[in-house]
């Protein structure tokens, strides 16, 4: 009971955060559970009824975390594991979170070559103890480290698109919040679908499917597209030097995982934005692309087309697509 009223508080404002009605539940690692995302998002996890049993790893402090979050009293077993223990953290998991990696100081790109490895290291690892598991990537640049995933994954012959997840959930969080400030109504209004890639200009909100956002016009639409792209920068500049986003990244890759896990246990029409392997412009050599995506028991369900867009929103997603086809041309490179 604790846990279906606390996670009803955590979801306010947004419906269904944590939704405890599937029987089935889950074993969930997280990679980097010892960081500043890490640490809160394995506190999220483990009030989330749909997690059995936390696997906590990190390079340091995982078995600390684990200890701590371990005292919380709801039903999952919490587990940590220390550096040389990647294998057995991953042992028998089905869904596996990835916030390992440093956070950037200037541009989401400069951490490419820390994070890349990192990265590839952990897919590696997970490609060869639990194949089948679900990954969702936190790490930056998300619009490589995803191909980055995939390309390892693809070299180990395990590689199952439809497992695969670039995190663009603070996207869709910060554009509800910003466009339910300048609306005047709350987030639950003001629900976006985010599309394209996560980092300034291919976060492409397109405001004009939300019956509040397409009253936005002029200044203040170019305002709040400008806030949800660069939303990252506010929180990197108000921490002054301590890193990025970390809470609220906590907050989305919960609320994402959380809807994962109830498209794996069976809900129908589970959909939300998210960055995988994609069709939808692949005949541009764009392979990988965020889109509202139908989370099944098998992982990706469908992935929904862009819908009507604005000429806005036409000129946002002109202005995405050759940064996006850079960015995942780095990560491919990487791995090749
Ligand atoms: P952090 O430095 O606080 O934590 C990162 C953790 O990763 C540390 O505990 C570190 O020990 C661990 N780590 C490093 N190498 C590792 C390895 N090989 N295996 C396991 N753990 C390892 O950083 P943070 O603020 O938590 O951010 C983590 C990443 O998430 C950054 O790349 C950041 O840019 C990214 N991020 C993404 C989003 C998004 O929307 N997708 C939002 C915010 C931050
Ligand atoms: C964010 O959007 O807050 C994250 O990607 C972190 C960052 O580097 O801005």
């Amino acid at each position: 009971m604790f846990a279906r009223s606390a996670a009803r508080i955590l979801a306010a404002p947004s419906t269904r955060f944590f939704s405890a009605s599937a029987v089935n539940q889950t074993k969930v690692a997280v990679l980097g559970a010892g960081g500043g995302i890490g640490q809160p998002l394995s506190l999220l996890l483990k009030n989330d009824p749909l997690v059995t049993s936390l696997s906590l790893y990190d390079i340091r402090g995982a078995p600390g975390v684990a200890a701590d979050v371990s005292h919380v009293d709801t039903g999952s077993e919490v587990k940590g594991y220390a550096a040389d223990q990647l294998d057995q953290a991953l042992e028998g998991v089905k869904v596996v979170v990835i916030p390992a990696g440093v956070p950037r100081k200037m541009t989401r790109d400069d951490l490419f070559n820390t994070n890349a490895s990192i990265v590839r290291d952990l897919a590696a690892a997970v490609g060869r103890v639990s194949p089948d598991a679900h990954i969702l990537v936190i790490s930056n640049p998300v619009n490589s480290t995803v191909p980055i995933v995939a390309g390892t994954l693809e070299k180990a012959g395990v590689f199952n698109p439809r497992h695969l997840f670039g995190v663009t959930t603070l996207d869709v969080v910060r554009a509800a919040r910003f466009l339910g400030e300048v609306a005047g109504v709350s987030p639950s209004e003001a629900r976006v679908t985010v599309v394209g890639g996560h980092s300034g200009p291919t976060i492409v909100p397109l405001l004009s499917q939300n019956q509040h956002g397409k009253s936005v016009t002029g200044e203040v639409y170019n305002k709040l597209v400008h806030r949800i792209q660069y939303g990252g920068d506010e929180v990197v500049k108000a921490k002054d030097g301590a890193g990025s986003a970390t809470l609220s990244m906590a907050y989305a890759g919960a609320k994402f995982a959380n809807a994962l896990l109830r498209g794996l246990n069976g809900e129908k029409g589970v959909v939300t934005p998210t960055f995988v392997k994609s069709p939808l412009f692949a005949d541009q050599g764009i392979d990988f692309f965020a889109s509202n995506v139908e989370l099944g028991p098998d992982g990706v369900e469908k992935i929904h087309p862009l819908g009507e867009l604005s000429a806005e929103e036409q000129k946002l997603l002109e202005a995405c697509l050759p940064e996006l086809k850079k960015n995942i041309e780095k990560g491919k490179a990487f791995v090749a």
